[in-house]
């Protein structure tokens, strides 16, 4: 492939990065790595969403201006990903000028496409969804269920967007897969959806002040998913830059699956307006758990990626999250599953092979590993794996060879045969370098940070016992 442009959803500055967050910025960013090492020209894009009246609501309450709120909770999101060895191309913030502009621009290019016209609306809006929500949406007490809040009623004048003009292209280029909606369930999901019936949206809002006029009415702002979902396309310096026509249409948006109907309806009908290329893919993943419960603010079980990352090292952040759940599905998170995988497969498993054989080399060999070409090791191929996103498995395939390799030293008890049978202990640890060298270079996408210390040690002049790759915990 020649080039790859991949996104995660903007976060929403009104809470701190938590582990949801996370995960889905933790997956994209192995996903960049991984096509970077293959030699695809990539273009990795997170940032954060910054307008509306949930982050001016969290502002106000944090007693700041959104303007320092939004820079401090900006930073925030940043340093965190820092923290977990996440390295985005581009990290967008919607407050930026160069996001403003090309928002603008693109409400011009819907505007003339005869899309939009004003209407009187009253509906029921949830701040924290940021949308309109249906009655059927709400549970019995007549709340959100999943912000546990009583919408607010408005009856506002909006500029309205003729969505329901799209469903026929829709379903007809998701069917086709030239726009591919993944996993499977998702895809069901949405057309099942489309066949519903679209109805029109909003993409204004009168009364919210924190947020890009409307070009054409001052008195109103841009509704907010608007705004965000063409972060995708102003990071790339619409219409004009070089990385516009290098990169757009984006290769892959990585949602989870809260937010598919925005980025598998909402978003390609805007676009279609627009007159712009969709995307290529949108690929949602599952939703975890914390301890069963939903992570949620009042519940106080939100876990805080950086305190992990302190406590156990990111790659082993990273290795768990995307080890535990299979990308897609939902699933649970928990401290004791982390420390069993963290003792288990991370300080027992990769820890352990790596000690052993170096510490072999430096006992037995003084350092030096002999000069014989090793026969390889069929390693299975994980590249297919890694690009399908299916990273448990390649995991689960890595960790196999892990255990093959531990075990064998096992019952050749090979710490024996240095003496007993010189010729074939070389031979042996010469097998067992090249098997941990492959295997480094596999985990580099997911595990940067163990990759670079397994490749400096194997590679000295004079192999030494080396620091515990994980080491216990106190
Ligand atoms: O929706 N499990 O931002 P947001 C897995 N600003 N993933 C989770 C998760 C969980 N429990 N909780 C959150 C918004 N996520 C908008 C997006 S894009 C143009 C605008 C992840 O801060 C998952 O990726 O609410 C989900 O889609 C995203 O965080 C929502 O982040
Ligand atoms: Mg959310």
């Amino acid at each position: 492939m020649e080039k790859f442009y991949l996104t995660t959803p903007i976060y929403y500055v009104n809470a701190q990065p938590h582990i949801g967050t996370a995960y889905t910025t933790i997956a994209a960013d192995a996903l960049a790595r991984f096509y970077r090492l293959a030699g695809t020209q990539t273009f990795f894009l997170t940032g954060t969403d910054e307008h509306g009246s949930k982050i001016e609501q969290a502002a106000a309450a944090a007693g700041k201006t959104p303007e320092e709120f939004t820079d401090e909770m900006a930073a925030k999101f940043s340093l965190t990903w820092d923290m977990l060895d996440i390295a985005p191309d581009d990290f967008i913030r919607t407050t930026e000028d160069r996001h403003k502009k090309a928002v603008v621009l693109f409400l011009e290019l819907l505007k003339k496409s005869g899309k939009i016209y004003e209407d009187e609306y009253e509906g029921l809006y949830c701040v924290g969804h940021e949308a309109f929500l249906n009655k059927s949406d709400l549970d019995e007490n007549g709340l959100c269920p999943d912000h546990k809040k009583a919408p607010e009623k408005l009856k506002e004048k909006n500029w309205f967007f003729k969505l329901s003009d799209y469903g026929e292209i829709l379903k007809q280029r998701i069917l086709s897969n030239e726009f591919v909606v993944a996993p499977e369930s998702r895809r069901n999901e949405i057309l099942a959806f489309i066949d519903q019936g679209l109805e029109d949206v909003a993409i204004s809002r009168p009364n919210v002040k924190w947020g890009i006029k409307i070009p054409w009415d001052e008195g109103q702002t841009v509704y907010v998913w608007v705004d965000a979902l063409f972060n995708y396309i102003s990071a790339t310096d619409f219409p004009k830059g070089e990385k516009y026509k290098q990169f757009w249409p984006a290769d892959l948006h990585i949602v989870g699956k809260d937010i598919t109907r925005f980025h598998c309806i909402i978003w390609p009908a805007l676009l279609e307006a627009a007159k712009i290329p969709w995307p290529k893919k949108v690929y949602a993943h599952g939703f975890f758990t914390i301890n069963g419960q939903k992570i949620s603010k009042t519940l106080g079980n939100v876990i805080d990626p950086v305190e992990l990352a302190q406590k156990y090292g990111p790659d082993t952040v990273r290795y768990f999250l995307l080890r535990e759940i299979p990308f897609g599905q939902d699933g649970d998170f928990s401290i004791e599953k982390l420390e069993a995988r963290y003792q288990g497969d991370l300080a027992n498993g990769l820890g352990n092979l790596f000690s052993r054989v170096t510490t072999l080399i430096a006992t037995k060999l003084d350092g030096v590993v002999p000069e014989i070409v090793p026969t390889p090791r069929e390693l299975k191929d994980t590249a297919l794996m890694m690009a399908e996103m299916r990273f448990h498995e390649a995991l689960a395939r890595i960790w196999e060879e892990i255990s093959w390799a531990n075990r064998y030293i096992d019952e050749t008890k090979l710490w024996e045969q240095a003496e007993k049978n010189p010729k074939l202990f070389g031979e042996v640890i010469c097998s067992l370098v090249a098997l941990l060298g492959e295997i480094a270079e596999k985990l580099a996408p997911i595990m940067p940070e163990t990759t670079e210390k397994i490749r400096k040690a194997l590679a000295a002049d004079s192999i030494a016992k080396a620091e515990p790759l994980f080491p216990r915990q106190k």
